[in-house]
């Protein structure tokens, strides 16, 4: 049976692009052929919410999104483990809900925009990973910037932070385009694309 890549997406900070994340990682995977499954375990259910707008307003989703909890995560990822390749695991911001689903994950990516309250909630997160031995990746998000902002770039390497290269630009369509589909142009300009070929390099390195 094979295994899919369980990524959990996890932040003590809300709007850093969690559920953006989750939701452009699949629809990059999905276009390339891959079987993506989100699971949804934030309260605020937004990438179930995301999928449903879709489907209601016919425009069909790339993968499936399933509501999941500490409780049923065992029960869920084996379901799912018969069909999926990739299962992005969309956390809630509270460390008693995350710290056991996180426990269940390959890897962790850690979004952050590059404002410093929020770099700090996410080197939070980053010890709790550190302590349960998970590998992560902080992603900056929403950045004003195509590049690694010098500030970031400068905090990363003084607190030994994994970083993925790949910066997540701020575009206002993003804010508007709730519920629909993410077309191949859009998730190129906002560099979802890039990142999601990272993240296989690293789940690659992970896995040797
Ligand atoms: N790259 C981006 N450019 C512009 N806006 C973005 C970008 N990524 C996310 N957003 C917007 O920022 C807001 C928060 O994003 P999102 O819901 O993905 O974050 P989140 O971390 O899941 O938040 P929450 O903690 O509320 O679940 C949303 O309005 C979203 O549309
Ligand atoms: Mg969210």
């Amino acid at each position: 049976m094979p295994t899919p890549h369980v990524i959990g997406i996890v932040s003590y900070k809300g709007g850093v692009g969690k559920s953006t994340t989750a939701v452009a990682l699949a629809s990059c995977l999905g276009a390339a052929g891959q079987v993506p499954v989100i699971l949804d375990a934030d309260g605020q259910q937004d990438s179930k919410a995301y999928r449903d707008e879709a489907i209601a307003g016919g425009k069909g989703f790339i993968c499936p999104v399933a509501s999941v909890s500490p409780e049923t995560i065992d029960a869920r990822l084996s379901e799912i483990g018969e069909v999926a390749d990739y299962v992005f695991l969309d956390c809630p911001p509270d460390v008693h809900v995350f710290s056991p689903l996180i426990t269940r994950c390959e890897m962790a990516i850690v979004p952050t925009t590059p404002s410093k309250a929020d770099y700090r909630g996410a080197k939070r997160v980053i010890e709790v990973l550190s302590d349960f031995g998970i590998p992560y990746g902080m992603l900056v998000t929403r950045s004003e910037r195509r590049r690694m902002d010098r500030r970031i770039a400068g905090w990363v390497a003084r607190d030994r932070i994994d970083v993925f290269d790949t910066v997540i630009p701020d575009r206002q369509f993003v804010r508007e385009i709730f519920g629909e589909p993410f077309k191949p142009k859009q998730l190129h300009e906002l560099r979802y694309d890039r990142l999601t070929v990272e993240l296989e390099e690293v789940l690659g390195e992970t896995t040797q």
